[in-house]
């Protein structure tokens, strides 16, 4: 059978405090075909393993200076630690327990035999190499996994996620950035400094030092220095021409191994990941840069992925809100119906300290809550008279059309539910699904508030507009059977704000060059995430 070491160069390191022996050993393997190295004693053998890398390591356990088992403590939990065999003079069951368990493969118990030596050797390489065929195995597993998880994703935080566990997994360090380019990249050759920058973090303290440094020293010195020369590097801290990378003025961190890679799309520059190692444990090997390398590359490519699709639907929700907003625009009677609607529900959310996450999809949603009636005919849509039974089932539809309109944009999917459910009454009377009280999400219980405040207060071809009072005792009146209670109660103690907002409405039978709109920064079809102010 082919040893699994046969095309390997092996190293092994002897260490013995007996001459004779380690003579012995050396001129034996050496006829086998090994390279060896001897040492006399456990801190001599340090500085051979400091020096180079060892598959096999066999090693007295009494002797001056560092004995054997220390000697395998210290080098136990190195990246590439060779696989050891002890030698003993005692042949005590203990002894040999103790080395086994101190992580040791075999043992040889003096005096030996040049064929058990032999044999005891074959077996720990074979073992050797198996276990780092294994272990390289299985880091390529685990990152073709995570570069194709990476892959399969379409939410920048999802990527940016995936991206730093893989990275901090892989090197144990949890000081990463990621700078990116958000104009959509720079040529190659550019000046990376010159682009509008983002930056992302992974740190090991929340500190607030660390953020404000890195922004300030890493784009600047490594894209200076070295960053557009490659497209990963490793940075030293013996190299003297870096002092000014690795100096803290702080005095708090030791930076002691820096390494960068660059993310390229299309060609283009899109941004740098800078990993930070601040322990000596910790240092970036070549290794490690070129197993990254492929991850990076793949996050690289899938982050252009994110902001392409982000552009799309970007683009969708754009072309959707404009027509919403078209809609309105047919029917003079309900002219700014929806940003007035987003205005009384915005005042409703702020009482309840909504984040301004929430406020901005819940403006949204206000904006689009009658999209559906895209679907409806307009002759239905401007009659002039009170609506027959058939007229109204088909009015009815228009949430669930409106649902269908949007499910298409995965990053709506709140506000959608919103959309489908602004009909529902808080007794289950209402429709498209007959939910009843906290069933219906929070917002489409705002939404109902402020669509039928707007309604009333608003005319019809139909009936005049109910003044103020009178539409406030109506809300008084549907609460706990249309409305939600709580949230009529939070909106009836802001009367002052209301006939405000009421007093700067745009006429509702006004065209559109009439009086300006309340909202002073109602979203425009270019602007969608910022919220509305009411103020
Ligand atoms: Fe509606």
């Amino acid at each position: 059978m082919e040893n699994s070491w046969q095309n390997h160069e092996v190293n092994i390191l002897v260490v013995d405090d007996d001459e004779g022996i380690v003579e012995i050993l050396d001129d034996y393997l050496r006829e086998l075909g090994y390279r060896v190295v001897c040492a006399a004693n456990g801190v001599e053998a340090l500085e051979r393993l400091d020096e180079k890398d060892f598959d096999l390591l066999l090693t007295d356990i009494n002797m001056p200076k560092m004995n054997g088992m220390e000697l395998v403590e210290r080098i136990k939990t190195r990246e590439k630690a060779p696989t050891t065999i002890m030698i003993t003079a005692y042949a005590s069951i203990q002894s040999a327990v103790d080395a086994l368990k101190c992580g040791v493969y075999d043992y040889l118990t003096k005096p030996f035999v040049l064929d058990e030596v032999k044999n005891a050797v074959s077996r720990a390489l074979e073992k050797h190499f198996l276990q780092r065929e294994n272990v390289n195995l299985k880091e390529m597993m685990a990152l073709y996994r995570a570069s194709e998880v990476i892959s399969s994703r379409f939410v920048f935080k999802e990527v940016l996620e995936v991206l730093f566990d893989s990275v901090a997994y892989f090197t144990q360090t949890d000081f990463i950035a990621l700078y990116l380019d958000d104009s959509g990249g720079i040529e190659a050759d550019s000046d990376f400094r010159l682009c509008r920058r983002k930056l992302f973090c992974r740190l090991p303290t929340a500190d607030r030092y660390l953020l404000n440094l890195l922004p300030k020293r890493f784009p600047a010195v490594v894209a200076e220095k070295y960053f557009l020369c490659s497209s990963s590097r490793i940075f030293s801290k013996n190299d003297a021409s870096l002092s000014g990378l690795f100096k803290d003025d702080s005095n708090r961190f030791n930076y002691e191994s820096i390494m960068t890679f660059s993310l390229k799309a299309n060609n283009r520059l899109t941004g740098f990941l800078v990993l930070v190692s601040l322990s000596p444990e910790i240092v970036f090997t070549d290794r490690l840069r070129r197993l990254l390398y492929m991850l990076v590359s793949k996050a690289a490519g899938a982050i252009e992925n994110t902001r392409l699709y982000d552009n799309l639907q970007r683009q969708y929700v754009e072309t959707v809100e404009s027509f919403a907003l078209a809609l309105e625009t047919k029917d003079s009677y309900t002219h700014g119906h929806s940003r007035q609607v987003a205005c009384y529900a915005a005042l409703i959310a702020r009482k309840l300290d909504f984040s301004s996450e929430k406020l901005a999809a819940l403006q949204q949603a206000a904006i689009l809550h009658d999209i559906g009636k895209i679907g409806v005919s307009d002759t239905i849509l401007n009659l002039s008279r009170p609506l027959t039974e058939g007229e109204f089932q088909e009015i009815r539809e228009h949430p669930r059309k409106g649902r269908d309109i949007l499910a298409p944009i995965s990053s709506l999917a709140t506000v959608t539910a919103v959309v489908y459910h602004h009909h529902e009454h808080w007794n289950g009377k209402g429709y498209p699904a007959g939910l009843s009280g906290f069933d219906i999400p929070l917002m489409a219980r705002i939404i109902a508030v402020a669509d039928a405040f707007d309604a009333m207060t608003s005319q019809r071809p139909y009936r005049l507009p109910l003044s103020l009072d009178e539409a406030l005792a109506e809300l008084r009146n549907g609460a706990g059977r249309q409305f939600d209670p709580e949230l009529v109660a939070v909106f009836l103690k802001h009367k002052d704000e209301i006939e405000l907002m009421l007093s700067n409405r745009p006429l509702s039978v006004q065209p559109s060059g009439g009086k300006n709109y309340s909202c002073p920064a109602a979203p425009s079809a270019h602007n969608l995430s910022e919220t509305i102010s009411c103020d």
